[in-house]
């Protein structure tokens, strides 16, 4: 399992946490163009002074960057600047950048180690934890990748201060996510202090992360490769997201605007299936009522989409794999299970009709 720190600055002494971790002190650092403008000269500099060879990677921060055309274009740099097998990669960036540096170090010399410096409060509390690394292929999003746990996860809240606001909330979505899937008095907890944290309030901030990260490494050491259905459980609203990111080209909604959207249907879902009751359901629906979007999104990418077109697109990939929808429902606040029946069409269209009139009444959208 990988070592999970959350400091500021928490570079600092990182030859002497390498060495004490076996790692070399050479490494490739994977920034994409704006986390190298941003955190670049710090981090080479602390680098330098504590002892590292070091080789930069940089880039584009897009979601395109995580493909096989990138990966290959990287695998030649590194070749060319001698990197060998006794290298490591340091992923400076979002979940971009993670992924796509997961997925380098999965492969290059069969293997070396990575170690992921997150950037965003997704990254930090999510997608840099758990060794899930994957590229994209133009048929689908993260189809082509490794399990590779990350040797240590660097976490300094510190580097959020830069990050816009609308990527704040997105990843606030994946923090409340693990409330309602496992620790009710987390939720609460973030409901009470929502503000300082997207404020980026200590110590709120740094609770908050440290114990979304906590809990994502705890469900990932019970069910490494998914085959229980408890890591299964980090995927609550995601049905409903995968299906209007999809229909929103994945570039118009952020991926955790979706999830926010995701768990509105899911609450309602887990409501009308008999396994929530009312007044759990409007406990957390007040929570996702906090989350801001960019003016219009949520018209735009959700109440304008036909219900049936949601449905639709939910459908897509599952059909091509010849899968159902498999939605994961909350029984408590702070308890989810996959559920592993089908769920009747109308009953999903019921829940996302739901979610329309929750957010139709919401105001400041
Ligand atoms: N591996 C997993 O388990 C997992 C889980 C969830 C998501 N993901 C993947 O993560 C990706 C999304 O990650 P993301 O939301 O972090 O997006 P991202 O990496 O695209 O970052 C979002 C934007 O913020 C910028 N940025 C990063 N840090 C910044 C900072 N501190 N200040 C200012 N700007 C900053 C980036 O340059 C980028 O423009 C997707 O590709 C998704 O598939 C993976
Ligand atoms: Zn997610």
């Amino acid at each position: 399992m990988s070592t999970i720190i959350v400091d500021t600055p928490v570079t600092a002494g990182l030859g002497k946490l390498f060495s004490k971790h076996g790692l070399s002190l050479k490494t490739v650092v994977l920034f994409d163009e704006h986390t190298h403008d941003l955190f670049g000269d710090l981090l080479l500099d602390t680098l330098r002074k504590e002892g590292f060879q070091y080789r930069v990677l940089v880039i584009p921060a897009r979601e395109a960057s995580k493909s096989f055309s990138v990966a290959y274009r990287l695998y030649g740099s590194m070749i060319e600047e001698d990197v060998d097998r006794t290298w490591n990669l340091l992923a400076c960036g979002g979940g971009v950048v993670g992924d796509l540096g997961g997925f380098m170090a999965a492969s290059y010399f069969r293997g070396i180690p990575i170690i992921q410096l997150p950037t965003t409060l997704l990254a930090m509390t999510d997608s840099a934890i758990g060794g899930k690394v994957a590229i994209n292929h133009p048929l689908g999003k993260n189809l082509i990748g490794f399990f590779h746990m990350p040797e240590l996860v660097l976490i300094d809240p510190a580097f959020l201060r830069t990050l816009p606001e609308r990527e704040i909330f997105a990843g606030m979505a994946e923090v409340v996510k693990y409330g309602f899937i496992s620790d009710e008095g987390f939720l609460f907890f973030l409901e009470r202090h929502f503000d300082d944290i997207v404020a980026l309030r200590e110590p709120w901030l740094s609770e908050a992360i440290r114990k979304s990260a906590g809990i994502k490494a705890d469900v990932v050491k019970k069910d490494f490769r998914e085959t229980t259905g408890l890591r299964a459980t980090l995927n609550f609203g995601h049905t409903f997201a995968h299906g209007l990111e999809k229909l929103a080209d994945y570039r118009f909604l952020r991926h955790g605007e979706a999830v926010t959207i995701g768990m509105v249907c899911a609450l309602f879902l887990s409501r009308n299936l008999g396994f929530l009751d009312e007044n759990s359901l409007q406990k957390g629906l007040a929570i996702l009522g906090k989350f801001r979007f960019p003016r219009g999104i949520v018209k735009r990418r959700f109440l304008d989409t036909g219900d049936t077109a949601l449905l639709e697109s939910m459908l897509v990939d599952k059909k091509k794999f010849d899968r159902k929808l498999r939605f994961v429902l909350l029984k408590n606040l702070g308890e989810a299970f996959l559920f592993t029946k089908d769920v009747d069409d109308a009953t999903v269209l019921e829940s996302i009709a739901n979610g329309k009139e929750f957010f139709r009444k919401l105001k400041g959208n």
